[in-house]
């Protein structure tokens, strides 16, 4: 699909000649014939095994029946100072005053209505991480909506089509403004009453100056050059000290979310049986051993824990165990009487879809992730060679052009080639996709995502079945990669 060839030209341009370059490869996208009609006939084998795919049971979800449930809520944005951490004062940007922001709570097929104000210092906005919804609503400055400007509110309104783990956070400036504290869940349920005692961890890490406070200087080379900030404290809801009791027998549910900029968790849960019933938001097929659990940032999990019936007065550490130091990050006290052991609260209706045969097709669109020297930081992460920045446009809601086009209900192959030495978590908004395959090695991972963690120098093939029209943003999670420029736009149709 890349249709222009000069990139060893690119490669030597200014700042300038980037710009210019990325207005030409734009108009370029936008004169491209359309993909549907480009098919010649020779590819109808090819089309057939689409559509068997696109229409296997559990390939797309339908919207959930609306309940006339409206929630309405408010979130004002405004620097706050709290106790956090090891119990200091520490100066944050918060919503509603808390850190993480207000758990917001729905069911399937309500509508949420969500006023935000803004008492920043800086433009802001809400991305409403996995969700599937109208696109206009999907919080990305310049593309979907005009930033808020300090001072400014924006009431998001839309209804809720998917029950599960969800969250939202600034979609401007998000090296800063997701850093300083601006994230938080949202709890969509599935309108049974939850028969589990549950929890919601928002896993994050902090990186502190030498006075305790958070270090101001973002987006810097260090993190550029590296899987973005990671900081040297890790917290569960933004303390260090997070305990939980748990009977024997009993099951707790506990929402895991990954906020951090840059950090991949791999939390494991010591003697404690621990199932993974969802992962980003959707129920898996079959529950996930625990041993295959991480974190990229952005990813969530539904984990179900449970102590033996005959365990008693047990400390537990749960630990990350991603990198080679452990660290701790909450205690669950086992103690009080045994319960008989509840079952599992998973609904796990979800069928997998067979895209095994996925393997045949070529995909639509490899994406290669890389870096290059340049742009406002010195360093830029890049889709196929091209970036996309917000902070610089800021003041503008200047529409983007999409990079790629994908028809609605038609099943897609995308692969992401990592040139590059470190990680990226790709995200794409308002969708959901499989893993088909890993450095060509097809995958079965029985669950969907709408994060992936491609790793040094990995190829992943992921599948989907685009729904919604509109103009979606497919980025790096890892907040300095997006902020140099690692988004691109596709266009739903
Ligand atoms: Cu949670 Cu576009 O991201
Ligand atoms: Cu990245």
């Amino acid at each position: 699909m890349s249709n222009f060839g000069s990139r060893d030209l690119l490669r030597a341009m200014t700042p300038l000649g980037t710009v210019l370059h990325l207005a030409f490869a734009l108009m370029a996208c936008s004169q491209e014939p359309n993909r549907e009609r480009a098919v010649p006939a020779s590819n109808h084998a090819e089309e057939d095994l689409r559509r068997r795919l696109a229409t296997t049971p559990g390939a797309t979800w339908e919207a959930a029946r609306e309940t006339g449930v409206t929630r309405e809520y408010e979130l004002v944005a405004a620097p706050s100072r709290l106790q956090l951490l090891d119990g200091r004062t520490l100066d944050v940007w918060a919503y509603n005053e808390k850190v993480p922001g207000p758990t917001l709570r729905a069911n399937v097929g309500d509508r949420l209505r969500v006023r935000l104000v803004n008492r920043l210092p800086q433009a802001t906005s809400i991305h409403w991480h996995g969700l599937r919804l109208d696109n206009r609503m999907d919080g990305v400055p310049g593309v979907t909506q005009p930033p808020v400007e300090p001072g400014e509110s924006f009431t998001y309104e839309f209804v809720l089509k998917d029950a599960g783990t969800f969250w939202f956070h600034p979609h401007i400036r998000g090296s800063e403004q997701v850093e300083r504290g601006l994230h938080a869940a949202l709890v969509v349920g599935d309108g049974a009453l939850p028969t589990l005692r549950e929890e919601v961890w928002v896993l994050d890490d902090w990186k502190l100056a030498e006075d305790g406070q958070i270090d101001p200087r973002f987006i810097t080379r260090h993190d550029l050059a590296h899987d973005g900030r990671w900081g040297q404290v890790v917290t569960v809801n933004g303390v260090s000290d997070t305990t939980l009791s748990l009977r024997p027998g009993e099951r707790l549910r506990v929402r895991l979310l990954n906020v951090a900029n840059g950090r991949v968790f791999r939390p494991r849960f010591g003697a404690l049986t621990a199932e993974v019933v969802a992962f980003d938001g959707r129920p898996t097929s079959k529950p996930l051993p625990i041993d295959a659990l991480e974190l990229a940032p952005g990813n969530r999990a539904d984990v179900e824990l449970s102590a033996p019936p005959s365990m008693e007065n047990q400390k537990i550490v749960v630990e990350d165990t991603f990198t080679r130091r452990r660290l701790p990050l909450a205690t669950i006290e086992v103690r009080g009487p045994a319960e008989v052991p509840a079952t599992s609260s998973s609904a796990a209706t979800l069928p997998d879809p067979d895209w095994s045969e996925a393997a045949r097709l070529p995909p639509d669109e490899v994406i290669r992730l890389q870096a290059r020297r340049g742009g406002p930081f010195g360093v830029e992460w890049t889709l196929n060679e091209e970036v996309m920045r917000h902070s610089h446009h800021e003041h503008s809601s200047v529409q983007h052009e999409p990079r790629y086009t994908f028809a609605d209900g038609r099943f897609t192959k995308l692969q992401f080639v990592n040139e590059s030495s470190r990680l990226h978590p790709m995200h794409i908004h308002g969708q959901f996709f499989r893993v088909l395959a890993r450095d060509g090695v097809p995958t079965e991972e029985g669950h969907w995502r709408d994060t992936v963690l491609v790793g040094p120098h990995e190829v992943v093939d992921i599948g989907l079945v685009p729904r919604d029209a509109g103009l979606w943003s497919m980025h790096c999670h890892i907040q300095e990669h997006h902020d140099s420029g690692m988004m691109t736009l596709l266009r739903v149709k």
